[in-house]
């Protein structure tokens, strides 16, 4: 009798012998998906801002994992920076078949009172530090003739939201940049996918009026919000041999929220 992989302990979703490079991956939702990446076999290059203690913690869990790890602090909005960095990775681990864009921040307020500040700050994270990172990795995927890049966008990119322009404006822009670097690089084998999250609890939602937190939840039909390993999932299937024929798609990991 043979016995089909999983039955066999292996997962469908191998990684071994990757590298993923995952911005924010400090905490959150970028954690659970380098300790995903981890556990299928992955090396994993951890960005992270000013989140030092956290990176560091995050390092010793995804090394119990048994793969090649490595922390680098740096400003995803800051081109210089993160060109530099990307250097240096790609000096550390030879090689990158992973990218996940997931840093992101939060700036809320309705546009009545959104500073300027607060609509830059967030647009230059969220989308410009995804645009970044694609930009400085792209030669490399496009030599390789292959790579996954994942973004990390948002159903409010989908939907909007009152008191998040900015942010949904950055998450809508996510969207546009991951069809296009699929329709850009689909002939290098290189797939570009964007998952986006309903309501998950990080530190980023633990942060959220207790009001807003409750009428969140009420409008899920699945009645719970969603566990960071929920998108990890989706990001590990998106980064395996399973999903080779998949680009250009945004996959919505919600409960529901925005059916
Ligand atoms: P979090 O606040 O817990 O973690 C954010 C991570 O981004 C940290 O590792 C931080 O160091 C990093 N970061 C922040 N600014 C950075 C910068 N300038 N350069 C490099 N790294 C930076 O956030 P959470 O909740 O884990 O969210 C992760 C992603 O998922 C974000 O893009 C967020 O917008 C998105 N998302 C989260 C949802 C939620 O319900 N938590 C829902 C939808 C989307």
């Amino acid at each position: 009798m043979t016995l089909c992989s999983e039955c066999r302990g292996e997962s469908m979703f191998e990684l071994k012998g990757k590298t993923a490079v995952i911005t924010g991956a400090s905490r959150g939702i970028g954690k659970a998906i380098a300790l995903k990446f981890a556990e299928l076999g992955a090396n994993i290059a951890v960005i992270h801002f000013m989140d030092g203690e956290n990176a560091e913690a995050a390092v010793k869990e995804l090394e119990a994992k048994g793969v090649q790890v490595r922390a680098y602090e740096c400003n995803v909005a800051d081109f210089a920076a993160s060109e530099q960095v990307t250097e240096e990775i790609l000096k550390d681990f030879g090689e990158v078949h992973i990218l996940v864009n997931n840093a992101g921040i939060v700036r809320d307020g309705l546009i009545l009172s959104m500073k300027e500040a607060d609509f830059d700050a967030v647009i230059s994270v969220n989308l410009k530090g995804a645009f970044n990172m694609t930009k400085h990795l792209y030669q490399h995927f496009m030599r390789k003739r292959r790579g996954r890049i994942i973004n990390i966008s948002s159903i409010v990119g989908l939907n909007g939201n009152a008191g998040q322009a900015n942010y949904a404006s950055a998450k809508a822009g996510m969207i546009g940049l991951t069809k296009s670097v699929a329709k850009e690089l689909g002939s290098r084998n290189v797939t570009a996918n964007a998952i986006a999250p309903g309501f998950i609890k990080t530190d980023m939602t633990d942060g959220m009026p207790e009001k807003a937190r409750e009428a969140a939840l009420a409008a899920i039909p699945m009645k719970r919000a969603g566990q960071v390993e929920d998108i990890a999932n989706v990001a590990a299937f998106l980064a395996s041999d399973a999903a080779a024929y998949v680009t250009g798609e945004v996959i919505r990991v919600d409960g529901g929220m925005a059916i």
